[in-house]
């Protein structure tokens, strides 16, 4: 495993995302769920894995309730960042939701505070002074912030009069711009946090017009049938550099994000063999050529426009209504 500086700890470039856990939407009860989180956060250590990133509003709060069952409070291994909703961006509504958030992982501080989405509505220094006493209180030991533009992370950074350390932003072979835009920022000292690094499964080869995934995500326009012919463009290179290395394609997706600088993955994983194997691929050290060939073939990549037919939009409702019961 290869390690970051993230504030005042050294990083895992490849971290574990835990939306996976608690989350119906990721078949959280069905495919896997409570019993199995004991040996996914055991794979994680054991592959040297020590950053996790959760959110309040994954699986309502159960993915930190999980989090706090499993890991020990005195635990020194693992570095906890969450995440604040939105709508709880005021001073007095971050520090509510930071109490909380801790409540549930059962611990009196977390390495990384994170503002999930901007809200435009709540001025940032509310926010910040918010983050500002929940440092002072040593609740949380750094402040990072996701899905937010380059001017919103200098703006961010201003307002708390501190560095913002982290942006957790969309960022994969498939979503490849993050990088350039948020370059400026990028130093030992702020880092891009690379969300969806694998585009939710799509980037593992394993899904085509035969192969679907489970759950939600079928809903979704790039998991559409005629997607998988853009998506197969991607991978036919990826492929053949997963060749050179005797390596999954899941890996390359993987090794390409972090083969930029200040940049860490946190993929998401539903088994110990997926967390192993996403941990491997911070060993894999890909050539120019190799780093430029993906480059290009990633901007080249274009979505198909799917038009959802009457009975989609009926079904999307349908599943939209029990997984906004549960999840985000
Ligand atoms: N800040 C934000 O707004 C935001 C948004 C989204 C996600 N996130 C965070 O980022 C994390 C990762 O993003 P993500 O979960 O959306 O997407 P992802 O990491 O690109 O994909 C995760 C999914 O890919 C499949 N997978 C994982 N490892 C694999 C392997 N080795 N081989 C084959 N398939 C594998 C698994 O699903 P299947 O096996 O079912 O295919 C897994 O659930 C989340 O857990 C969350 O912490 C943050």
């Amino acid at each position: 495993m290869r390690y970051i500086t993230l504030g005042s700890r050294e990083a895992s470039v490849i971290g574990l995302g835990a939306w996976q856990i608690g989350t119906r939407y990721w078949g959280w009860g069905t495919e896997f769920g409570p019993d199995n989180v004991s040996a996914l956060l055991e794979a994680a250590r054991d592959a040297g894995i020590n950053l996790i990133d959760t959110a309040e509003i994954y699986g309502q709060g159960e993915s930190e309730r999980q989090l706090g069952y499993h890991i020990p409070p005195d635990d020194e291994h693992f570095l906890i960042a969450s995440k604040a909703s939105p709508w709880h961006l005021t001073a007095s509504g971050i520090r509510r939701a930071a109490d909380n958030s801790l409540q549930r992982l059962q611990r009196t501080s977390m390495h990384l505070y994170q503002v999930h989405f901007p809200n435009i509505v709540i001025p940032l220094s509310r926010t910040m002074a918010g983050m500002r006493t929940l440092q002072s209180e040593t609740k949380i030991s750094h402040v990072g912030v996701s899905n937010f533009s380059l001017a919103r992370w200098q703006r961010a950074e201003r307002a708390l009069g501190a560095p913002v350390i982290t942006n957790q932003v969309d960022y994969s072979l498939l979503r490849p711009r993050a990088f350039t835009a948020l370059r400026p920022m990028l130093d030992d000292g702020h880092v891009m946090i690379a969300y969806s690094p694998m585009a939710m499964g799509l980037l593992s080869g394993k899904y085509n017009t035969e192969q679907h995934p489970t759950g939600s995500r079928l809903q979704l326009p790039a998991f559409s049938g005629r997607n998988y012919e853009n998506v197969r463009r991607v991978l036919d290179v990826m492929e053949s550099i997963a060749k050179n290395h005797t390596a999954m394609v899941s890996q390359i997706a993987l090794a390409w994000v972090i083969a930029h600088p200040n940049v860490m993955a946190i993929p998401g994983a539903k088994s110990p063999e997926q967390v192993r194997q996403n941990a491997a691929a911070a060993d894999i050290q890909l050539s120019e050529s190799e780093v430029t060939a993906l480059d290009e073939v990633a901007s080249t990549y274009k979505p198909a426009l799917h038009v959802p037919r009457p009975f989609e939009v009926a079904k999307w409702l349908v599943n939209r209504d029990k997984t906004c019961a549960d999840d985000q």
